[in-house]
């Protein structure tokens, strides 16, 4: 079964063609990033706009690169949520307008739960149950994940996402937008230890839940006593990446799970891959992250997440247990 997606929710707009959910037959992803540099942070409107622009070349080019006619494909999928209600709409018209033209079903897909599908592109094996750790722009959650249809949410952000709190940080240490990868490159010529450490919150809460805003403010403090950008840009991302480890691998300790998924744009942070790596597998929990192509936002995943959990046109109800709330 060929799925073609197509996904809008943020800056990016993508669009792919998935047969059987893991062969990635063509995946194309337009960014309008660039634009955002001089705000350090996306504009909507401008998003929206953006995507007007350039989703019927992406859809075409993502046809062409899988050498098929819209009339060729078996079903189409799209992100209605959550993301940019400005950016989703243009997705979702799109979408909608084609599965008409083209008389193909479409399917309703949720782009977090499409992250987690971004580990099994080309070659991955999906067993249940795994815990999920999905760290995104706007989103930080961990889920344990039964089967394509139930899910029980643990946890997640009681305030700024993983990615957010990255962006914002480069914010205030004068680096560039998107922040986590700006922190990353800065943090490989930081020393460890060479500044005072920042706080870990919530590092030992008995819960699943995260905070990162007060990391944000002893940041800031810490910037005026001394500025050493790639020293501070070091123990933030010690910091972060610890927290999210060490609470991630007690939910797969917990629920007694044999793999944790690493997904969302900040799993594409290698401290954060080789940490959680590392100590889930002390436990004898492997680590699963999508290829680099698959971490930040694109369209494969979200046609993936279609062809395995496809509820909203099979009639399948999601069971959730306690919902992500978006
Ligand atoms: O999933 P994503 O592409 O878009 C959303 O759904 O939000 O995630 C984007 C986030 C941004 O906050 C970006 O700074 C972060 O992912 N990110 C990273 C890295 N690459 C992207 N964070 C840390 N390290 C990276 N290498
Ligand atoms: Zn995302």
């Amino acid at each position: 079964m060929k799925i073609l997606g197509i996904e809008t929710s943020c800056d990016e707009t993508a669009a792919a063609v998935v047969a059987n959910g893991t062969e990635v037959l063509s995946s194309v992803v337009a960014s309008s990033e660039a634009l955002y540099q001089k705000y350090g942070g996306i504009v909507p409107e401008v998003a929206a706009r953006e995507q007007v622009k350039v989703m019927i070349p992406v859809v075409h080019e993502a046809l062409a690169g899988a050498q098929m006619s819209g009339k060729e494909i078996d079903a189409l999928a799209v992100t209605y949520g959550p993301g940019l209600k400005g950016s989703l709409l243009v997705g979702v018209e799109t979408a909608q307008a084609l599965s008409w033209v083209w008389g193909k079903p479409l399917f309703k897909v949720n782009h977090l739960l499409a992250h987690i599908y971004g580990a099994f592109l080309e070659g991955g094996s999906i067993e249940f149950p795994f815990v999920a750790l999905i760290v995104s722009g706007g989103h930080t959650d961990l889920l344990l994940m039964k089967s394509h249809h139930q899910y029980r949410w643990l946890g997640g952000t009681r305030d700024d996402a993983a990615g957010e709190a990255f962006d914002k940080a480069a914010r205030i240490l004068g680096l560039e937008y998107p922040g986590g990868p700006a922190i990353a490159k800065a943090a490989l010529k930081g020393e460890a230890h060479a500044v005072a450490s920042l706080p870990r919150p919530l590092l030992k809460s008995p819960d699943f839940d995260f905070s990162f805003s007060g990391l944000k403010t002893a940041l800031s403090k810490r910037v005026f006593q001394a500025p050493e950008q790639a020293n501070l840009a070091y123990e933030f991302q010690e910091a972060v990446t610890d927290v999210l480890t060490r609470k991630a691998v007690s939910a797969g300790k917990k629920h007694h799970v044999s793999t944790i998924v690493l997904c969302g744009g900040v799993s594409a942070n290698n401290t954060l891959r080789e940490k959680l790596r590392f100590s889930a597998e002390k436990e004898g929990i492997k680590v699963l992250v999508p290829e680099f192509k698959y971490s930040t936002d694109n369209a494969a995943m979200v046609a993936s997440q279609a062809f395995f959990a496809p509820n909203a046109v099979a009639g399948v109800a999601l069971v959730v247990e306690a919902g992500l709330g978006y």
